[in-house]
């Protein structure tokens, strides 16, 4: 963990958070989550930014300790698919964390929306896993981070709907003499998308974000949270209802048909695959390496099948398969101006 003077350039004083704020005003007011309300602000400084003002009564005494590791670790890894802390606050009582505003919001909130396309829920997931990837991996020979609150409220998307992970503050650190692949700690995160595993006797690996990841998954392909109180059936629970479906390959069923037209069948087979997987009891579930892997063939399927088009008794294909590059991912605007290539076929 960082000590202070390590963070210290990351202070922004109270008065400068009031002023982006309006003074904390009803109109700024964006949600409340579990640390507290967040606000949307302009600063000077940092142009549109996010506020968290943490309320301790919400945090059960774990207030502290998640604003201290939400720091320590967004100050310390950085990728483009995890979201930019600008900086804290920590005066006359108040605890406050700053970030770049995402202009989209949350994914929980787009999970319905009829306008986000399927070429474009599947760039947000490899987004996300990409993330996922990095913080598992990447984060330092030895070090590797387990999340623990993987869920679509806590996928932000930004102006091109770019995922970025966010929320740290139940995160840990795996140490660098870790022997073991798991770790013993007391189960926390969000019902719904906890690893059962987990959830049950406390063995934390990084599977365990596999199978909240796996969630997340299935809650894009059917446009719709992983729990809906208001069924009193299998429906109440999204991961149930998907099992049920895939096994019997009725998937249509339960995605929504607007958006089941868009789908190729190849690309919802290997997707679905892939959130299947991620449900699976731990040894069985994917890395996040491989979960990558997939989802970039599924893009791939998808976007082939898409770039087709019939004119004048030929069928053209737009050979896109050389021209895209997945070392860093982005949104499919990015690289449709790559499209260059146009061959004929009788
Ligand atoms: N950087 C940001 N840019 C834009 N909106 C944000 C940003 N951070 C948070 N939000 C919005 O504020 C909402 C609440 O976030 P918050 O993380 O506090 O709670 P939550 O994710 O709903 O629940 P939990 O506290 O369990 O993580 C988010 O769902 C999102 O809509
Ligand atoms: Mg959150």
């Amino acid at each position: 963990m960082p000590s202070i003077e390590d963070v210290k350039h990351l202070q922004i004083p109270l008065r400068e958070i009031s002023l982006a704020t309006n003074g904390f005003a009803k109109e700024n007011f964006i949600a409340e989550g579990g640390f507290g309300p967040v606000y949307k602000g302009i600063s000077k400084k940092h142009g549109s930014i996010a506020v968290k003002r943490l309320v301790y009564r919400q945090m059960l005494g774990q207030g502290d300790h998640q604003f201290k590791t939400e720091i320590a670790l967004l100050s310390k890894y950085k990728h483009e698919n995890i979201v930019s802390l600008l900086g804290f606050c920590d005066e006359k009582g108040e605890k406050i964390l700053v970030y770049k505003f995402e202009s989209n919001g949350s994914l929980d909130r787009h999970l319905n929306n009829k306008d986000l396309t399927w070429i474009q829920r599947l760039w947000i997931c490899l987004d996300v896993a990409c993330g996922l990837k990095y913080l598992h991996d990447n984060v330092g020979s030895q070090h590797g981070i387990f999340h623990r609150d993987v869920k679509s409220s806590n996928i932000l998307l930004d102006e091109h709907w770019k995922a970025k992970i966010s929320d740290f503050g139940l995160s840990k650190v795996r140490p660098a003499n870790m022997q073991d692949s798991f770790l013993f700690s007391h189960p926390c995160g969000t019902p719904g998308y906890i690893d059962p595993d987990y959830g049950n006797n406390g063995y934390l690996t990084q599977k365990s974000d596999v199978y909240s990841f796996g969630v997340v998954l299935w809650e894009v392909l059917c446009g719709r949270l992983t729990v809906d109180p208001s069924y009193n059936d299998e429906r109440q629970r999204l991961t149930v209802l998907a099992k049920i479906h895939y096994r019997k390959k009725t998937l249509d069923l339960i995605i929504p048909s607007d958006l089941y037209k868009e789908i190729n069948e190849d690309s919802l087979l290997k997707f679905s695959n892939i959130a299947y997987n991620c449900l699976k009891n731990v040894e069985e579930r994917p890395t996040m390496k491989q979960v990558v892997e997939q989802l970039q063939e599924a893009i791939h399927i998808q976007l082939v099948s898409r770039c087709s088009f019939h004119f004048l008794n030929f069928t053209y294909f737009i050979d896109i398969s050389s021209l895209y590059s997945f070392d860093t991912t982005s949104n499919l605007q990015y690289y449709l101006y790559k499209v260059l290539l146009v061959k004929k076929k009788e």
